[in-house]
């Protein structure tokens, strides 16, 4: 570890004005920076210009209000980058149908960036495969970009808590393969209380990669736990809390659940199987974390049988569709294949989210409260434990519904109270309190 040095002021380009690009700008500006945001979508340039936020974020648009002064958005990347001393590329690497990353985003901005009087450092914040670094290096050469720096400096946030995961972080990674724009780099975040790990570039596009392989891990880990407790009358609620009281294992993503599903883990996850599949090696332990998530989600239907035996013909509410709360982030949500999984076996699928829309989901009718949702249902799912689930009256709601079953995917509600609220209440692996079922 190398000492930050305190470097306020600087001009930073963000390319991308997503989840992480605009996390970025807005906290680079509150710490001081002059900051453009650049994106090729130009309606959410427009509403950026407003004074609007095109996403949900807690706390985003009272940090980019507070520093608009320092803050620019724009479409054009002359404007962008004119002045810029750092230019971020935050663009979105989606998986191609192979479960590869694509960087068709990240090539273009690498190629776009236009020849400057002054030298800049691009900063690689999306998520991408190892070993690109070293190919933008290539190709920035091949245009006769040598002067232009590269670092990697990978994003840690979580949709939902990503501001103060951003100004708050465990840690700092910065891969470079100049020791001088490294600390250039790690100087951006001073006023940042967070140790700075300085790596090669290779190195910080794995850190990125296993960080996020192995909090999947946990989470498969503990769904099959689950499924064991289940299967043998144990508790997961207790054994998740008695093991995670062990200093060496901890407690957290051992929460057991219908799976894990947003932008990040599915795709990365995909993405590294497939980096370690195009470099020879087999990568045993990922595909099984992949396999328990995917089984994990299905396994609702078989809970939702066991209750109702066909589903033809009955109505199911999905409360929650986003694939956590505090985010209107629908990208590989659970919502998705559940609703997906019911409609073909031909019920009819009802959904309330706060926040998320079901542009998605076709088939399903979304309504805009709890008791919208389950009046009349044969059955409810709770999908994304969103808070305001805490404050409803189930006890009222139970008898609204043609028959009171509840599937609790998040191990949110407490069963004993679920039980005495009427409800035919199963949770995932509760073995012990909550499955009276029927
Ligand atoms: N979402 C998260 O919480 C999170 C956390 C850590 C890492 N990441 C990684 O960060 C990257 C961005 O993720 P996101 O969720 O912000 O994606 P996003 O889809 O929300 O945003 C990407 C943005 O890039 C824009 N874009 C595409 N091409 C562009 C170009 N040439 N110039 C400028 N803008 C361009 C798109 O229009 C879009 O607005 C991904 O690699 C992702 O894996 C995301």
């Amino acid at each position: 570890m190398r000492p930050v040095v305190a470097e306020p002021g600087k001009r930073i380009a963000v390319f991308g004005a997503g989840y992480v690009g605009l996390v970025t700008g807005a906290c680079f500006a509150e710490l001081g920076h002059d900051v453009v945001v650049r994106d090729v979508d130009t309606a959410k340039i427009g509403v950026l210009q407003a004074g609007d936020v095109p996403i949900f974020e807690p706390g985003l648009d009272e940090v980019l209000d507070q520093n608009r002064e320092r803050l620019r958005f724009t479409s054009d990347v002359a404007e962008a980058v004119e002045a810029a001393e750092f230019v971020y590329v935050a663009v979105g690497t989606p998986p191609t149908y192979s479960g590869d990353a694509d960087l068709s985003a990240v090539w273009t901005v690498v190629d776009e960036l236009p020849r400057l009087d002054h030298r800049i450092v691009v900063v690689m914040k999306s998520t991408v495969p190892v070993g690109t670094g070293d190919k933008v290096r290539h190709r920035l050469d091949g245009r006769g970009l040598a002067d232009v720096g590269y670092a990697s400096n990978p994003e840690f946030t979580a949709e939902g808590t990503a501001l103060r995961d951003f100004m708050h972080p465990d840690r700092i990674v910065v891969g470079s393969f100049d020791d001088g724009d490294g600390d250039a780099v790690a100087a951006l975040h001073s006023g940042i209380d967070a140790p700075v790990v300085h790596c090669d570039v290779a190195s910080a596009e794995m850190i990125k990669l296993a960080a996020n392989a192995a909090l999947m891990t946990r989470i498969s880990f503990i769904n099959e736990i689950a499924n064991v407790c289940e299967a043998t009358g144990a508790d997961v609620v207790s054994v998740a809390e008695g093991v995670g009281l062990d200093r060496r294992i901890g407690p957290k993503f051992l929460r057991a659940g219908i799976g894990f599903g947003g932008s990040c883990f599915p795709k990365d996850s995909l993405a590294l199987k497939q980096l370690a599949a195009n470099s020879g090696y087999h990568f045993q332990l990922l595909n099984a974390v992949i396999e328990v998530n995917e089984l994990q989600k299905r396994r609702v239907l078989a809970k939702l049988e066991r209750h109702l035996g066909t589903l033809r013909g009955k109505t199911v509410a999905l409360l929650g569709l986003a694939f956590k709360p505090n985010t209107d982030d629908m990208r590989e949500a659970p919502s998705l294949v559940l609703a997906g999984r019911l409609l073909s076996e031909g019920a009819t699928v009802r959904a309330w989210d706060p926040v998320a829309h079901a542009h998605d989901l076709r088939g399903v009718m979304q309504v805009d409260s709890v008791e919208e949702a389950l009046a009349g249902a044969d059955a409810a799912v709770l999908v994304t434990e969103w808070p305001q689930l805490g404050e409803v009256d189930w006890a009222k709601i139970a008898g609204t519904m043609t028959t009171p079953v509840l599937i609790d995917g998040r191990n949110m509600l407490e069963p004993a109270a679920m039980l005495a609220a009427g409800f035919r209440y199963e949770a995932i692996g509760r073995a012990a309190s909550g499955n009276a079922g029927g």
